[in-house]
């Protein structure tokens, strides 16, 4: 499915059937853990095909609302260290893999496991259990459709998160369909987050597009959901023959983390 539609429509599913993942998914996803991995040794990734070691050690300690969501499988990932760059990846390769996933027509929801104590992750996850910081739960959805747009939580409109020059600056309709963006605009604000909180802000300066992140008391979260927009943002320019890649800047501007610059 084209990245645009993908986004529009993807949604997070918190109840799964007591169904297995078929052979041929599981298989698939290791493979596709596997190509990640080989293009980055910035994360890790574990793999738990059958869930219930995880969600019964996850019981009242993470999940939606304190109720962990109880998935037939999960993958953790490994974060390498604590840098502001280490969170970025998290968000970026951990919705990378989880777009693949939603791809095989899986249901899927992220679950934060940051304040989750490290003796419980090193039970769950081993030695590097400390580093893992977010799992994937998985598997096949129960009633709803994966794609159904009324049961998708509501986001900023694109005034609000695209910008020119600065970031309060508005950029009309016209400028951006000029340069090509007003579908990627239009679809990014859909990007998942923690808590929906939609940290990202874009600004347009000629051929320079800018990611600004808004700070908050939990910056580290949020830079997990911008690594996860940098991914939606590239795989969108490639759809229009812009294969470049986020350059990092990582400015700290006071009510704003400068994050990085795409060169259109
Ligand atoms: C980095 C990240 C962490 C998240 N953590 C949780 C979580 O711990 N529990 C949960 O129920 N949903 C979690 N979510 C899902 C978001 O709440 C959800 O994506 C957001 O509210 C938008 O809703 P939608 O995905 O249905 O469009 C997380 C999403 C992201 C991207």
């Amino acid at each position: 499915m084209v990245m645009t539609n993908f986004l529009q429509k993807r949604k997070s599913v918190r109840d799964f059937k007591n169904k297995s993942v078929s052979r041929f998914n599981i298989e698939t996803i290791k493979s596709f853990i596997d190509e990640i991995s080989e293009e980055t040794n910035n994360v890790g990734f574990k793999f738990y095909e059958n869930g219930s070691i995880i969600s019964k050690g996850l019981q009242g300690k993470a999940g939606y609302h304190g109720v962990m969501i109880e998935a037939p499988s999960y993958v953790a990932l490994i974060q390498k260290d604590n840098s502001e760059e280490s969170y970025i990846n998290t968000g970026y390769y951990l919705e990378k893999l989880n777009t693949q996933i939603v791809n095989l027509d899986l249901d899927s929801c992220w679950i934060t496991l940051d304040e989750v104590d490290d003796e419980t992750k090193k039970q769950l996850f081993g030695e590097e259990g400390p580093k893992v910081n977010y799992v994937i739960g998985f598997g096949h959805g129960v009633g709803k459709k994966l794609f159904t747009p009324e049961t998708t939580s509501g986001r900023y409109s694109r005034d609000e998160i695209v910008f020119k020059n600065e970031i309060g600056e508005n950029i009309s309709e016209e400028e951006l369909e000029n340069l090509g963006l007003i579908e990627i605009f239009s679809s990014i604000r859909y990007a998942p987050s923690h808590m929906n909180t939609q940290p990202w802000r874009f600004v347009v300066k000629e051929h320079e597009i800018y990611l600004f992140m808004i700070k908050s008391d939990n910056n580290s979260r949020s830079l997990v959901d911008i690594g996860v927009s940098m991914f939606y943002f590239e795989e969108m320019a490639k759809t229009i023959g812009r294969y470049g890649k986020w350059d990092i800047i990582l400015k700290d501007n006071s009510e704003y983390l400068e994050i990085a610059k795409f060169t259109m």
